[in-house]
């Protein structure tokens, strides 16, 4: 139970599982709207929790009298090779955690071998991000004004990222109480409490004051307000929520390189995209910040591979948070996984060290689970499926 600022309680309580020493770091880091900004999900909050919840419904069978004695856990995704079954998933703001800031993050990936995907509302522009060097992937958005995707798309072509993840779950930005109760929205013009609540975290200003007030530098070349909160107003007011299968054949034809299409919750969407010539598909429901109430990921996954058939590489996400859920995930389907809040809480909690450390505590994870399971590596798991699994 913890107190939100206008005195109201947030009640949800998930585990954080393997990142709980993160999370718990990063609530004590940062001020309290940030930190509610990470943790929370739309309205009543449950399909957070049931994205957690629905593992649970889920073992792995453990197996002996196999050769483990070398366990790989490498797999190729999304056109690329990943150390691990492992991305992690775009998500806004995250510079404005700690002063490593988004490429921070990808030096972190690139150093692990995971994948890195930077988002449209990011602190660091893609130039930045994508000067470090591992090959990240840009999320994007089709706004309303066609220019301004094709700018966007340009600039990506341009400094030599691959790859770019459309997320198609964000039509309507829906309540998320936290968020109201903590005025996040206005945060352009923060109130004296707000001010307080963000010089009552002093490692955290210090850390942000020294490159001055941050900016959502992706965006800059397109928004005339100032301040981040601003220019996320007049951003989020450009998806376009008429994004049908149309706009994605239009996105398609403007982008030559892998095209990934995030938020597919039913496999009608799965098909429509793969029919408009997407590349690979991101099964989420956006870790519960959108639709409230949704089913967990994990629970559309096996409808979805089966009509993908293999045609397309599937990332999960949504409530991964320890290697028995990555390894569940890829026996029913999936090709890696990618993290959102993980990530986040260990670059609040240490920087880019933190999400070296993260990236790897879920590897080890999945290390073991693999090896208990009698499975050598990630092509093993594919094959052996859900024979691998239990049905709790
Ligand atoms: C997100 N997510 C997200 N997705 C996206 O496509 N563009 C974005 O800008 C963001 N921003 C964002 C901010 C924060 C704070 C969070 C927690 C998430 C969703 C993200 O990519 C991913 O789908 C979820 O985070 C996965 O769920 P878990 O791992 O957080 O449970």
């Amino acid at each position: 139970r913890r107190r939100c600022l206008k005195g109201a309680w947030c009640m949800t309580v998930v585990d954080d599982g393997a990142f709980s020493g993160f999370a718990e770091r990063a609530r004590q880091r940062l001020p309290r709207l940030f930190a509610d900004y990470v943790d929370g999900g739309a309205h009543g909050e449950r399909s957070m929790v049931r994205n957690r919840a629905a593992f649970g419904k889920w073992g792995v069978v453990p197996r002996g009298l196999r050769d483990v004695s070398r366990i790989e856990t490498g797999v190729r995704c999304f056109g690329q090779d990943w150390a691990a079954p492992i991305m992690l998933a775009p998500v806004g703001f995250a510079g404005m955690l700690h002063s490593d800031r988004e490429t921070g993050a990808a030096r972190a990936a690139k150093r692990s071998g995971a994948g890195f995907a930077v988002s449209t509302f990011s602190i660091d522009a893609m130039e930045d991000v994508a000067a470090v060097g591992g090959k990240p992937f840009a999320q994007i958005y089709v706004f309303r004004d066609r220019d301004l995707t094709r700018d966007m798309l340009a600039r990506a072509a341009s400094c030599g990222i691959e790859g770019i993840i459309v997320t198609i779950d964000t039509a309507i930005t829906p309540v998320r109480e936290r968020d109201v109760r903590n005025g996040f929205r206005h945060l352009a013009r923060p109130s004296v409490r707000q001010l307080i609540g963000l010089a009552g975290r002093p490692r955290w200003s210090a850390g942000m004051l020294k490159h001055g007030m941050p900016l959502i530098g992706n965006l800059r070349p397109y928004t005339i307000v100032r301040g981040v909160m601003g220019q996320a107003r007049e951003m989020a007011a450009q998806i376009d929520p008429t994004l049908d299968q149309a706009g994605l054949e239009w996105l398609r034809s403007e982008w030559k390189g892998q095209l990934v299409v995030k938020g597919v919750m039913h496999p009608d969407d799965a098909r429509l995209s793969l029919d408009a010539g997407a590349d690979g598909l991101i099964v989420s429901n956006h870790g519960g910040r959108q639709m409230d109430p949704s089913p967990a990921t994990i629970e559309v996954l096996p409808r979805i591979a089966e009509v993908v058939g293999g045609r397309a590489d599937i990332v999960l996400d949504s409530g991964i948070r320890r290697g028995g859920d990555v390894v569940t995930a890829l026996a029913l389907g999936a090709t890696a996984v990618s993290v959102g809040r993980p990530w986040a809480w260990a670059l609040a909690a240490d920087g880019e060290r933190g999400v070296v450390s993260a990236i790897e505590t879920l590897t080890q994870e999945v290390r073991d689970v693999l090896g208990l399971a009698g499975l050598r590596d990630i092509a093993s798991l594919r094959a052996a499926g859900p024979c691998a699994l239990w049905r709790m």
